[in-house]
């Protein structure tokens, strides 16, 4: 009896310690779950300003560029260096430059020991070039994906795609902008580096040196670091020498929806979103950007003075576990005591999206619910959407799980038609390929499909919270010839088969 007894009383001791250690760790989630910087940041290191790529240009006019995705060490400001990614250099990677209406081509090798791809968020291209999860780059291996930039100029970015393991890919630092060039003269600052930067921003949380890619069992939206990377610098400064300052921002960060305020309030013209420039700047001193999202911002600057780039919440304090209530410091703009002149901002900048008149080809409805869009979770053979090239199409997007999304389509540029059940704000008024949707929210899209039938090779579409995207919330749509058969998608075999397997609800649905 004796033993019976000392049995049962060990029992509930177990049992009491692993409630109350529970009990504990969500106490502790709870209280570590918010994270404030503003005013904590020493802003003592200058922004580093990613190289612009070199490329060479051969006798039928393609311009080459070169990418090495590797493994390597970078000083994060933890003390020792940080191992991580990055693309010809141990971080982040170069600036590819390139103008409307030229061919380029990138070679693309691989020296990481896993597969990987390479994807040009926000450029218009043949779906086999895009470098989602059907153009996967094993080890030792090269990749040239090559077509010709058509679309205004804008503001794209670059970063691996590969099945199931995006997250992971583009937080230990495989990231860099594509920033495209157009013929139209528009007066805004545009020397690089001089008075037109490349502003990359990423939140990262570390364990020690290390980057921490651990999620937080209530971190549903993926991981939200305390520490904010500009370019991969922490605590970064930017002197200003001119009077104003073309920023480039590119929500790079896994999880995080900013909210871009300075700490002053000022106001700032927000002349460009996804696809390029607005129809006209916007004066406005907050900007919401989710994850994948651009938008270039001129920010008059005085001599001599300091102001900082903040984030407080997106949201009115709802989910503290997806940053909703966090408060960060990210840049110090410092204006160098003497400013050269730049242009006053123009009063218009670019014709606005044209396809609210358009015939409308399709309608699709598509939600985004937990890990599954409403054709099933992510089916690397299942074509989702067929849309017909030359067609105009209106996507219906519904956020209908209570979570934070986005939404990302590929190859097309789309105009926002309704937004929350209104009009689009003024900063969504021009072409986007990324959109935030918030809880339980609609917005209405239309696109047209010009160009690069290709039936077998699909592109993608799917919210940008990388965990999100890698547990399913994405789908497959092809652009096919009017009338044009379309058949099951034959997967690489190099693709990740184990990963592939996991995902189950592979029926196939299609709609014309
Ligand atoms: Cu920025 Cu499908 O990705
Ligand atoms: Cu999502």
């Amino acid at each position: 009896m004796r033993t019976a007894l000392k049995l049962f009383a060990a029992v509930v001791t177990v049992v009491v310690l692993a409630i109350g250690g529970f009990a504990a760790y969500i106490a502790w989630s709870f209280a570590n779950a918010s994270i404030d910087t503003i005013g904590e940041v020493d802003f003592d290191r200058p922004l580093t300003i990613p190289p612009l790529a070199k490329s060479t240009v051969d006798a039928h006019g393609v311009r080459t560029f070169e990418l090495a995705m590797q493994a390597g060490e970078t000083d994060l400001g933890r003390g020792a260096k940080t191992p991580t990614w990055g693309f010809n250099s141990s971080f982040l990677g170069p600036t590819l430059r390139a103008t409307r209406g030229e061919q380029v081509r990138v070679n693309v090798t691989n020296r990481l020991d896993e597969t990987s791809t390479v994807h040009w968020h926000g450029m218009h291209l043949p779906a086999a070039m895009d470098g989602g999860p059907h153009q996967p780059i094993n080890p030792g291996a090269s990749w040239s994906p090559h077509w010709q930039v058509d679309q205004p100029a804008a503001t794209l970015w670059y970063h691996p795609h590969p099945h199931g393991e995006t997250a992971k890919h583009v937080y230990r630092g495989l990231a860099g902008m594509f920033i495209v060039d157009d013929d139209r003269d528009v007066a805004l600052p545009r020397s690089y580096g001089v008075d037109d930067f490349p502003i990359l921003v990423q939140d990262k949380a570390f364990d020690g040196d290390k980057l921490d890619d651990t999620n937080g069992l209530f971190q549903s939206a993926g991981i939200l670091g305390d520490t904010v990377l500009v370019n991969g610098t922490p605590g970064p400064f930017l002197e200003a020498t001119t009077e104003r300052v073309r920023l480039r921002l590119v929500n790079g960060s896994n999880a995080r929806v900013y909210r871009f305020h300075f700490g002053d309030n000022r106001a700032y013209a927000v002349v460009a979103s996804d696809g390029g420039l607005l129809p006209k700047p916007v004066e406005t001193s907050e900007l919401l950007l989710s994850p994948g999202e651009r938008a270039e911002i001129v920010v008059d600057v005085r001599p001599g003075e300091r102001t900082v780039l903040q984030s407080t919440p997106p949201y009115a304090g709802t989910n503290r576990f997806t940053g909703d209530t966090d408060r960060l410091d990210v840049l110090e703009l410092r204006g160098a005591a003497t400013l050269r002149p730049s242009p006053v901002v123009p009063a218009t900048l670019a014709p606005a999206p044209d396809l609210a008149d358009d015939l409308v080809g399709a309608t699709r409805q598509i939600s985004l619910n937990g890990s599954s869009t409403n054709f099933g979770k992510m089916d690397l053979e299942r074509v989702d959407i067929v849309s017909r090239m030359g067609a105009t199409e209106v996507w219906d997007v519904t956020n209908s799980d209570g979570q934070v999304h986005n939404f990302h389509i590929h190859d097309v540029l789309f105009q926002v038609i309704r937004y929350a059940g209104g009009p689009p704000p003024a900063v969504l008024a021009g072409w986007k390929d990324t959109i935030l949707i918030a809880p339980n929210e609609s917005v209405e899209l239309r696109m047209r499909f010009t160009d690069f039938a290709d039936a077998k090779s699909p592109y993608m579409f799917h919210c940008h919270l990388l965990r999100h995207e890698d547990q399913g919330l994405m789908g497959q749509f092809v652009v096919a010839r009017p009338g044009e058969d379309v058949g099951a998608i034959h997967v690489p075999d190099h693709v990740d088969h184990a990963a592939k397997a996991q995902i189950p609800d592979s029926h196939r649905q299609r709609s014309d």
